[in-house]
């Protein structure tokens, strides 16, 4: 399975946070915020990664991740010209994704789900070549957001943008799981009243042909949006909060490839040595000689 991490857009509710640099650069507390979409990627163990963004921010996400193989992973990146809307990541990744299966993850979309990640990868994978699947997360806004509805086989009935009178307290979240077909209906999608190429639009041709499954997220589950100063200031809060109660990072993105063996213990050391001295190293040595020590 193919993946695309969407990370361009304009961030105008960041403004001016994000008039010189890309929301997805900006510190989530102690890493780029574009590190937990793609720690969610690998906990998926998809590896093979296209990331989108803007003329203007790809070169910075570029120099900060390079070609993924210091993490055992194959990241390659696509332009977007202006921000025309989710649903363009799919034609403009069409090559990239070359009739295969593909997740689409947003750029500012933050997930905490530990081991319910093997129950998602297991939902996924019963549907895909032939379903969608989207993740919904109940929320006391919905019509902020995408909201879904489902009957009791978890079958999508209805996915309405900002409704003004949802249907259901579920929010479609920024994680998307597609088959190949899906560069066919993106291609023959048109923009929107504003302008946009509508993943809503595309979610429901899928939901028109009966071919659209709905995984809710279990309640102990953190699903954020990193979008707004609120919400980039609570999603920071929240991380620093676990990360220091803990001893633990999220969404480290290099103890991930080494946990899950994308690389091993000497691609591991070599990593370490060339990363500049701080906090952020010294965790790395510690996850790598704990793990060494209890072999
Ligand atoms: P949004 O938060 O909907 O849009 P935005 O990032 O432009 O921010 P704002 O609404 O404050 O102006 O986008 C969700 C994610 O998708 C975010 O990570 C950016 C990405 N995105 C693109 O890469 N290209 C696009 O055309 C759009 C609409 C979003």
């Amino acid at each position: 399975m193919k993946g695309i991490l969407l990370a361009g857009g304009s961030g105008s509710r960041l403004y001016p946070l994000t008039k010189t640099i890309s929301k997805q650069l900006l510190p989530v507390y102690d890493k780029p915020m574009i590190y937990y979409p793609l720690s969610t990627l690998m906990q998926f163990e998809i590896k093979d990664i296209l990331i989108i963004s803007t003329p203007h921010d790809t070169p910075n996400i570029e120099k900060l991740l390079g070609d993924g193989s210091q993490i055992g992973m194959h990241i390659s990146y696509k332009i977007q010209q202006e921000p025309r809307g989710i649903a363009q990541a799919f034609t403009i990744g069409s090559d990239f994704i070359n009739n295969e299966n593909v997740c689409l993850i947003l750029g500012d979309n933050i997930f905490h789900m530990d081991t319910e990640f093997n129950i998602f990868k297991s939902e996924v994978k019963k549907n895909m070549d032939n379903r969608a699947t989207i993740f919904a997360y109940e929320v006391s806004d919905p019509q902020r957001f995408g909201v879904v509805e489902f009957d009791k086989n978890y079958k999508a009935i209805s996915i309405e943008e900002k409704p003004k009178n949802p249907k259901s307290k579920f929010a479609s979240v920024g994680l998307y799981f597609y088959p190949s077909d899906v560069v066919k209906f993106a291609q023959g999608l048109k923009p929107s009243a504003r302008g946009e190429y509508e993943i809503t639009d595309l979610n429901n041709i899928y939901l028109n042909q009966g071919r659209m499954s709905v995984v809710p997220m279990h309640r102990g589950n953190v699903w954020l949006d990193a979008g707004t100063p609120n919400s980039l200031m609570d999603s920071g809060n929240f991380v620093k909060m676990i990360e220091e109660r803990q001893g633990i990072k999220i969404a480290c993105i290099e103890e991930i490839a080494y946990n899950r063996g994308f690389i091993n213990d000497e691609q591991m050391s070599d990593l370490i040595a060339h990363m500049t001295p701080g906090q952020y190293r010294s965790y790395l040595e510690l996850v790598l000689n704990e793990k060494q020590r209890n072999r």
